[in-house]
């Protein structure tokens, strides 16, 4: 193993932990999710920690379990991503701040101007996750009785992702003169009318801001189906699907990367950064304590409603203790949560119960370990082309943070694989992501 290569890392934030029995943890932040006392120390913490960004996730609705589940869950309420990040931006000047922005849900016009916003506002730190919405029930919560069919969705949120830009690069960077002298504000030359007209979205333009200081938000994906990667392959900067394990983490890197290429995209363009639940103790053994203490808070009804999400079906009519039935059928949910499932259950001949007690805490990629153990995992993921860094899930709050940038991140830095400083002053200089030219005006004058 050699190189120079380096980390990159991500904490998902909302939920501040996704394990629904961390709120009850010895120590813990019970209100974590919507304390902005919190919010801003756990922000500060990771920028001591040289993350690179603080990621918003979003849904659009309660998450979709019975309420007998659902209230023993803290993810219930959190803030809304844009208003929590802007005031972020201002107790912050290196950290990242990534929302999610809803390509079935919310309009382009929209989207484009609350990351162009955050991004003037914070400097250059703004990245936008595109997703096409996982919750169905968010469709009740926007006059609509279905969610759209899954191929439909991310049709047009490819369309979306090219409006958006588009919308981006309305205006030139030296678009604005402001000579008080002559009284000209800006250079109507470079101004563009993007007149977007397509199956999905129609859209005139231009944005009402000036092109966002990293020229574009960095553009984040986390899909896993085949339209998925294909969208990630497209449009990505960052990538934040977890794999199973690292044997499906080259799978799923060497796929995404050479679709890049067949896109005409350079296979840097992108960091694929899956998301991660990490567990640090003094030894291996404290730490899957630590863990086994945290699962032992969950409640059967959350498990099972969590087993349901995963399946697209009710799973509380299944026999606890048998295998899952053979034949459930696709649903409109995530294609590649089910499957990751039904492939869990067979691998490890899981009972229904059982499988849902894992899917109640996290069932996805985990580190448990110490600090080393931990770093040599990180290590062997980089130098084997499984990824390019992570998206940390701390599992609870503020311990598990504190212990990740206080234990973990001195370990990686130690071994060089980690840095020391901040590269740069934005998200995309930090994650060594080039600049996008801007397509109305910079490839014109190029061409000229
Ligand atoms: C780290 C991570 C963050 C995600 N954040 C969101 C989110 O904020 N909102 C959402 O609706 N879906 C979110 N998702 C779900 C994905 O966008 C996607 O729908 C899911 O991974 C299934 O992939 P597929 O749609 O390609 O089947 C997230 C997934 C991951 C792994």
């Amino acid at each position: 193993m050699s190189g120079s290569r380096q980390l990159h890392f991500g904490a998902f934030m909302r939920p501040t932990t996704i394990h629904t029995g961390a709120w009850r943890y010895p120590g813990a932040f019970p209100d974590a999710n919507f304390n902005l006392g919190h919010l801003k120390r756990f922000a500060q913490t990771l920028e001591r920690g040289k993350f690179d960004a603080f990621f918003m996730a979003d849904h659009l609705a309660v998450l979709n379990m019975p309420l007998d589940a659902l209230k023993h869950s803290h993810t219930v309420t959190s803030f809304e991503p844009f208003t929590l990040l802007a005031a972020l931006a201002m107790v912050t000047e290196h950290l990242g701040l990534i929302a999610t922005g809803s390509t079935t849900f919310d309009a382009p016009y929209h989207v484009a101007r609350r990351f162009a916003s955050l991004d003037h506002l914070s400097g250059g730190r703004a990245g936008w996750n595109i997703v096409t919405t996982s919750n169905p029930d968010a469709a009740l919560n926007f006059g609509m009785d279905d969610h759209m069919e899954h191929g439909e969705r991310y049709r047009r949120a490819r369309e979306f992702y090219d409006v958006v830009t588009g919308l981006w690069d309305s205006w030139a960077d030296d678009a604005f003169i402001r000579n008080a002298e002559s009284g000209l504000y800006f250079d109507p030359d470079k101004l563009h009318v993007l007149n977007h007209k397509g199956p999905y979205l129609s859209v005139r333009g231009p944005l009402n801001i000036a092109r966002p200081v990293q020229g574009w938000p960095v553009v984040v994906q986390a899909g896993a189906s085949d339209s998925g990667r294909q969208l990630a392959a497209e449009t990505a900067e960052a990538v934040f699907t977890p794999p199973a394990n690292i044997a499906a983490g080259r799978e799923f890197y060497a796929d995404v990367k050479g679709r890049m290429e067949k896109a005409g995209r350079a296979r840097e363009h992108m960091k694929i950064m899956p998301a991660c639940f990490v567990v640090v103790g003094d030894s291996v053994q404290e730490a899957r304590t630590k863990r086994a203490k945290l699962d032992s808070l969950v409640y059967y009804d959350n498990a099972i409603a969590s087993l349901s999400i995963a399946l697209g079906h009710d799973a509380s009519r299944f026999d606890p203790d048998k295998p899952l039935p053979a034949d459930i059928p696709e649903s409109n949910a995530s294609k590649s949560a089910r499957q990751r499932v039904v492939e869990m259950a067979e691998r490890e001949k899981l009972t229904v119960r059982q499988l849902a007690q894992r899917l109640g805490g996290y069932s996805g990629l985990a580190m448990v370990g110490t600090p080393q153990s931990i770093a040599s995992e990180m290590e062997e993921w980089l130098y084997t082309d499984a990824s390019d860094g992570f998206t940390i899930m701390f599992p609870y709050l503020p311990g598990g943070l504190d212990d990740f940038v206080d234990r973990v991140v001195p370990e990686l830095q130690r071994r060089g694989l980690f840095r020391r400083e901040y590269e740069g002053k934005t998200l995309r200089e930090n994650l060594g992501l080039p600049r996008p030219t801007n397509r109305f005006f910079e490839t014109r004058r190029a061409a000229e």
